[in-house]
């Protein structure tokens, strides 16, 4: 278009030329101009181009700056990363953090003192993350309430290795289940799922059940109630692979709304679960309506029969948390703490 209209103007300029030589100047002057516009629009496009390059890059880039084997980077001391193999070349990166009390007791130590603090009486959160990179913080306030937790990086995801789908993150998620009950004597194993992590928590919980298994506690932060997409509100669900693992890139290969690549059925899920469990949930949460946390509270109370064993705790609007925000709350640790101590009684 630009282009057509700077042809006709040459043409103009020509015509005028040979008609009027006094109008030369200012003719030579609109040339000028439109080719100026033409050369800014030129920059400008060629910049949006490197911008749309550059910025996933960047974040890429940014995102890989954190290495994974070295905790103590980021401040977490008393955290050593290790890898499992839940599955035939697949090998996942997790981290385990001990009570924050035994923090000096932990520095230098190898893998096997690790594995032996496990067993320490001090109960296990295994954190399934979302997102969203506020594990670490979440790590935090576990740690210094008093708790282990382990972070697993699903295949896929950081620096373990394989393909991310349903089943297989919901396999790694009961490896790693598994993998920790060998270690940690009589103490309570409780999971907190975040975001889209919830979805893989109850999957989780269900696959435990049909061994016969289960987890002491479930909490659920900013939780969906399904991933399914419903057929009247395509773009209502924020929660696909692709915008997960890269939220720029694959946007504008294809529309992955399109496709049902994955369910996580939190809410036939919670219908089978008998476990206590604790929803959290910030009232302006941007990414999961709030709505979202009463629904899956209404299913799971329904479920379990009991507003004892379910749990929901809103975090009012005027907090501005957000989806990721909670663990700024400081009446969270209490909040916790109260939770796990109903298990244990
Ligand atoms: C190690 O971590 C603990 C707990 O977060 C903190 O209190 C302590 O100051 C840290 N120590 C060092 C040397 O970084």
């Amino acid at each position: 278009m630009k282009r057509k209209i700077i042809q006709s103007e040459r043409k103009d300029q020509s015509a005028g030329r040979l008609q009027q030589s006094d109008r030369k100047p200012k003719d030579l002057n609109v040339h000028a101009r439109s080719q100026w516009q033409w050369t800014w629009t030129k920059m400008g496009l060629l910049s949006l181009c490197i911008l749309s390059v550059l910025i996933p890059l960047l974040l890429h880039l940014f995102s890989d700056s954190i290495d994974l084997s070295r905790p103590s980077d980021i401040g977490l001391n008393h955290t050593i990363n290790m890898y499992l193999t839940p599955g035939e070349g697949v090998r996942v990166g997790v981290w385990h953090t001990v009570p924050e009390h035994r923090w000096k007791e932990a520095q230098g130590k190898d893998l096997d003192w690790y594995e032996k603090a496990l067993g320490d009486g001090s109960p296990i959160f295994i954190y399934l993350h979302g997102n969203g990179g506020n594990s670490v913080l979440v790590i935090q306030v576990l740690s210094a309430v008093g708790y282990h937790v382990l972070v697993l990086d699903y295949r896929g995801f950081g620096d373990s290795t394989g393909e991310p789908t349903e089943a297989g993150l919901t396999s790694d998620a009961v490896y790693l289940y598994h993998w920790v009950k060998a270690r940690s004597g009589n103490s309570p194993v409780c999971v907190w799922g975040h975001s889209i992590g919830s979805g893989v928590t109850t999957n989780t919980a269900v696959k435990l059940l049909e061994q016969g298994k289960q987890f002491d506690g479930i909490i659920l932060e900013g939780a969906f109630v399904t991933g399914r997409r419903a057929r009247d509100q395509p773009i209502e669900h924020p929660f696909t692979w692709f915008y997960w693992k890269f939220p720029y890139i694959q946007f504008f290969l294809f529309n992955p709304l399109k496709n049902n690549i994955f369910v996580f059925p939190t809410n036939e899920n919670l219908q089978k679960l008998r476990t206590p469990l604790m929803i959290l949930h910030a009232e302006d949460d941007h990414i999961v309506p709030f709505a979202s946390a009463q629904e899956i509270y209404r299913i799971a109370e329904k479920a379990q029969n009991s507003d004892k064993r379910v749990k929901l705790v809103p975090f009012d609007r005027s907090l501005g948390y957000l989806h990721n925000g909670l663990y700024k709350d400081p009446g969270l640790p209490d909040i916790i703490r109260e939770f796990v101590q109903s298990l244990m009684t």
